[in-house]
């Protein structure tokens, strides 16, 4: 068997190399920057499991109940069954692996409340549950680096599949050297995907800039079908830097800070008045839209504002430093704002991708050969996604794939060299061209086309969208991809490449949030406030003889290979 390339090295990608190590079966692991920089190093609240250890009666049914509740329905069945359902073990698994989880005074892994759960379910370490995660993945994996099944690799991007002759299974992979140049091709039967949100696409998100929907983009014109690019997750309590959007955990939420706005100088909670049962801790679509509501519609607060106030100053100082330690240190550090004496300014914030690379419930893609895992794939959140969720899916992805790929092992004596020896020839011929077009003078610049992309994402792709802004949109996003090829990339083709795969990935959101005619969780329409039984469905989008096409597909189809 020829090695399994693995593109991405935050927590999906690492589970997944070092489980198929572990299997000894030898990974190369791609990624633009170390491990220790990826996104879900950023992670703060905790990861989800229901280890019943606070008398609650908790149960593996609640969690999926309470998961497919949270994603209105359209997650898939099947993977959400089998993500709370080993839940549990990956606990135990993190655990035994060094992962530094808060204890409880019986010495279990202590658990929290989160959003759109009534059970304490929340396994976290202190408010940096992702970084003591990832730190305990990182030895694993130079574990299996020293003995030479897993080779990894920094500062690669991927370029593009290597496709069989019907472009129905994948023989390999072109990497992109962002430093050198250099272009990599490779031959390999299993392609794993784990590059990733789109964050970058909007500019200042609470995510990382390294996840920009470039793979995403690519993948889509390599008749790689996406799924649910509507479904855009705004998380409800994020604060305005200079550089990003910053995170203030839910767990603040979960520890007991409440939210509230000034009416007439006095404190009103506004979730507690309109959500007695969970308050605070609704599910984040339904918190973001609340807050949406009260700091824009005049009727409630007589003017608009740009903030509401999260609330921990009547917790102990103890639990805002030890169990929130991160949230102390952005105030502190970032906004001169000690919270445990004053309430912070909030605001939702884009977060996280429900959507991307359409995978069924074992993270097949539609190609044979390529599996998509972390948050660029598709099947866990549907609609909305819980917080804790998120870091399980992550791992879980890792797990599956490297199950389905053990599994499967076969010795195949195909060899692609030729295909793959084209391949590479036609990538440093794109390469030439692209050199020749950037000596031309009057260019414009890619840093205008970014800036007005995201622009473009941040109006049409917010809380509420309406025909009108999304049809205008997708017509500024043709006239920009006319005006591609003479892009000044300042140096980078991997600049070039990305520009054009984010415009057709910017297209493809819209035109999916466009063909979705109803309101479900993170997906709001104006012209269409309810939400609609006839869209219990994945929005399936693909690009066919360079056009989008939209389709609504059974939420449970298997990709049958
Ligand atoms: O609020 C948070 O800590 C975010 C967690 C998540 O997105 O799962």
């Amino acid at each position: 068997m020829k090695d399994v390339i693995v593109i991405g090295a935050g927590l999906a990608g690492l589970t997944c190399s070092t489980k198929l190590a572990q299997n000894s079966i030898k990974v190369k692991l791609f990624a633009p920057a170390q491990s220790e920089r990826s996104q879900s190093v950023m992670a703060m609240g905790g990861i989800n499991a229901a280890l019943n250890t606070k008398g609650q009666d908790d149960s593996v049914d609640q969690h999926y109940n309470d998961t497919m509740k949270g994603g209105q329905y359209i997650n898939n069945k099947k993977a959400v069954k089998r993500l709370t359902s080993d839940a549990p073990k990956i606990i135990q698994w993190l655990s035994e692996i060094g992962t530094s989880f808060n204890r409880d005074e019986n010495g279990n892994v202590d658990v929290r409340y989160f959003g759109g759960q009534k059970k304490m379910r929340t396994a976290y370490a202190g408010a940096r549950t992702g970084k003591q995660i990832v730190t305990a993945l990182i030895t694993q994996t130079r574990k299996y680096e020293s003995s030479g099944l897993i080779k990894r690799y920094t500062g690669y991007r991927f370029l593009s599949l290597i496709l069989n002759e019907d472009n129905t299974k994948v023989i390999g992979v072109l990497l992109l050297n962002e430093v050198t140049d250099e272009i990599l091709a490779l031959q390999s039967d299993n392609i794993v995907i784990a590059t990733g949100g789109m964050n970058k696409l909007f500019g200042k998100t609470s995510g990382s800039i390294l996840n920009d929907g470039c793979t995403t983009g690519l993948l889509l014109q390599q008749n790689v079908d996406l799924a649910n690019l509507e479904m855009i997750q705004y998380h409800p309590t994020t604060v305005d830097t200079p550089v990003k959007r910053m995170l203030i955990t839910e767990a603040a939420r979960g520890e007991g800070g409440r939210l509230y706005t000034l009416v007439d100088n006095k404190k009103w909670y506004f979730m507690e008045e309109w959500y007695p049962e969970l308050g605070a801790l609704m599910p984040r679509d339904v918190v973001s839209r609340s807050i949406y509501k009260v700091c824009h519609d005049k009727k409630l607060t007589k003017d608009d504002k740009d903030y509401v106030y999260l609330d921990l100053t009547h917790l102990p100082e103890k639990t805002v430093k030890n169990k929130l330690d991160e949230v102390y240190e952005v105030c502190t550090k970032y906004m001169d704002l000690d919270p445990t004496r004053q309430a912070i300014p909030v605001y939702p914030g884009v977060h996280y991708f429900m959507g991307g690379i359409r995978t069924d419930d074992t993270h097949k893609t539609n190609i044979k050969g390529l599996y998509a895992i972390g948050e660029c794939s598709s099947q866990y959140h549907g609609a909305n996604r819980l917080g804790g969720n998120s870091l399980l899916g992550a791992i879980h992805g890792g797990w599956i794939v490297s199950e389905q790929i053990t599994q499967k092992q076969v010795d195949n004596n195909e060899n692609y060299e030729e295909e793959v020896k084209n391949s590479l020839k036609k990538e440093k011929r794109a390469y030439e061209e692209w050199k020749k077009v950037q000596e031309k003078n009057s260019l414009t610049s890619s840093y205008e086309i970014e800036k007005e992309i995201s622009a473009i994402m941040n109006s049409t792709m917010g809380i509420y969208r309406n025909e009108k802004q999304l049809t205008e949109a997708l017509n500024t996003l043709t006239k920009i991809e006319g005006k591609l090829q003479d892009t000044n990339s300042h140096g980078s083709y991997y600049e070039y490449i990305r520009l054009g795969a984010i415009t057709i990935l910017a297209k493809a959101m819209i035109k999916s949030a466009l063909e979705r005619k109803e309101s479900r969780g993170a997906h709001q329409r104006i012209e269409y406030p309810e939400c609609n039984q006839q869209y219990d469905k994945t929005t399936t989008i693909s690009f066919t003889d360079n056009n989008l096409s939209v389709q609504f597909r059974d939420t449970d189809e298997e990709m049958g290979w």
